[in-house]
């Protein structure tokens, strides 16, 4: 069997957060979800994470996941170091196992990078194998020690290194793939001996080394996989690889990216051909866009799901549905549970809530629709509320095929408006009106003669 081990103990104490490091998000999504899932779409079959740091709050953002999570105890008088966290796992494998390390907090790691790094490790009949890379500036990183033939004898982290071996520009990516029973016999010698006092992994080479096994080295072509984040800095450098690379992805499936440089859209996100994006849309969570639209400005969309040849201007849509062809924006908000049908429009400064909006209806500027189903070929005019809070419950209301809301009107729920009902402008609904029914609520103009110069305001 093939087991991940995933290191995600550690504090993180460069990010300065109160959230652990592995929680820090890319795109929306933590950054030991994307190593989870790199683990989960490869070869690998089980997975198993190290937590100690806020060990809960990772726990349960990864509640629905399967993966075995073991604790590595944390404190003053507790050992530390990722040798120790991978001993936490030791029950995890058995002797004939392939475990395979991964970081927590080197995200972009590929599956097809750690399926070819398994098959070397396999066909070479490796006992390790490290994953390494040749960097222009390799400080920080363990580096790897290899002797006069070129066979790797032990890997040194830049603390413990000589000035001649910090000289050498080939680095432990902390990837590894290791036989089964040679890891639980060389975690048995680790001692804490070096600058950091800790139990270093990178240990068990020299130990293996000793014991006459086959190290191997695979040196990977794309650095930038490798990448770790132990800064905030490190975290915008990963955010911006992936979200060149999600782009990418969008852009070969026949989706235009006016400028993808400013454009946010979630490794979830599904979007059909002939779409066009301009710049400033984050498209996040569970999301699916139809084709032909057109998406301008900052407009933020939301595990919503947007039909075809849809046009959405500066707005927000979360949790929602926009049926095809109809216009939203520009600074419209779509807040959840809002159904919107198709050639409908949903023009400026108008508020959807919780409610259904039928094919054809139209509410063009500055309303509130909450708690309301409006049926098809509505029009709901300038400035209309859905008054749908009486301060302790909400009410919904009935718009039915056809009516027509004139502009101002008020719709104290619950009221129900049969189809082709006509509500006058300005007016304040409280009951019921019938199909084909006028209904006007408002005082009787009176306008008074001379006034302006009885007052002398002339
Ligand atoms: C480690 C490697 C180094 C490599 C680098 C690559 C060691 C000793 N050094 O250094 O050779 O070049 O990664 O990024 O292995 N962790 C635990 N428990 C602990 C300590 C750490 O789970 O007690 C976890 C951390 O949460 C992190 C990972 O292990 O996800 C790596 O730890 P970190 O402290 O970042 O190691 P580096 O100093 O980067
Ligand atoms: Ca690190």
């Amino acid at each position: 069997m093939k087991v991940s081990i995933i290191l995600a103990a550690g504090e993180g104490t460069r990010m300065k957060s109160k959230t652990p490091k592995v929680l820090h998000e890319i795109l929306g999504v933590p950054m030991l979800e994307y190593v989870v899932n790199s683990s989960k779409n490869s070869d690998v079959e089980k997975v198993c994470v190290i937590i100690g740091h806020k060990a809960e709050k990772i726990k349960e953002k990864f509640s629905n996941e399967e993966i075995s999570f073991r604790e590595q105890p944390m404190g003053e008088d507790k050992p530390y170091g990722t040798g120790y966290a991978v001993k936490q796992a030791i029950n995890d494998f058995e002797d004939d196992d392939t475990v395979i390390i991964l970081n927590g907090d080197t995200p972009l790691i590929r599956e097809q990078t750690l399926n070819g790094f398994l098959q070397f490790h396999e066909q070479g009949n490796f006992s390790c194998t490290i994953l390494t890379a040749d960097l222009d500036n390799p400080t920080g990183y363990g580096r790897i020690v290899r002797d006069d033939n070129a066979k790797i004898v032990k890997i040194v982290e830049q603390k413990d290194a000589s000035e001649k071996e910090k000289l050498i520009r080939e680095i432990n990516s902390g990837i590894f793939a290791f036989n089964g029973g040679d890891l639980k016999n060389a975690l048995g010698e680790l001692k804490s001996d070096n600058a950091q006092g800790e139990l270093y992994l990178t240990d068990v080479i020299k130990t293996l080394v000793l014991n006459n096994r086959k190290i191997g080295g695979f040196k990977l072509r794309d650095k930038r996989e490798i990448l770790g984040v132990n800064s905030r800095d490190d975290l915008s450098v990963c955010a911006e690889i992936m979200k060149e690379r999600i782009n990418k992805k969008i852009m070969v499936d026949g989706v235009t990216l006016v400028d993808p440089k400013n454009t946010y859209i979630e490794t979830s996100v599904k979007i059909s051909q002939d779409t066009i994006i301009y710049p400033g849309a984050v498209i996040q969570g569970n999301t699916t866009i139809g084709e032909g639209c057109k998406i301008y400005g900052t407009t933020r969309i939301v595990d919503s799901k947007i039909g075809d040849n849809v046009t959405i201007d500066n707005t927000l849509i979360e949790e929602s549905i926009v049926g095809d062809n109809t216009k939203i924006g520009p600074y419209a908000h779509l807040r959840p549970n809002s159904n919107v049908g198709n050639d409908a429009k949903i023009g400026n400064f108008v508020e959807i809530k919780n409610s259904n909006f039928g094919d054809g209806s139209k509410a063009s500027h500055l309303a509130y629709v909450g708690d309301s189903d409006i049926g098809k070929n509505v029009n709901i005019g300038c400035g209309v509320v859905f008054v749908n809070y009486d301060g302790k419950n909400k009410f919904r209301s009935n718009i039915k095929d056809n009516s027509f809301i004139g502009s101002n009107a008020n719709i104290v729920a619950p009221v129900e408006v049969e189809e082709y009902g006509y509500i006058a402008a300005g007016s304040t609904i409280t009951k019921d009106v019938k199909e084909g029914q006028l209904s006007i609520e408002r005082s009787v103009q009176k306008n008074v003669d001379g006034w302006v110069e009885k007052k002398n305001l002339k």
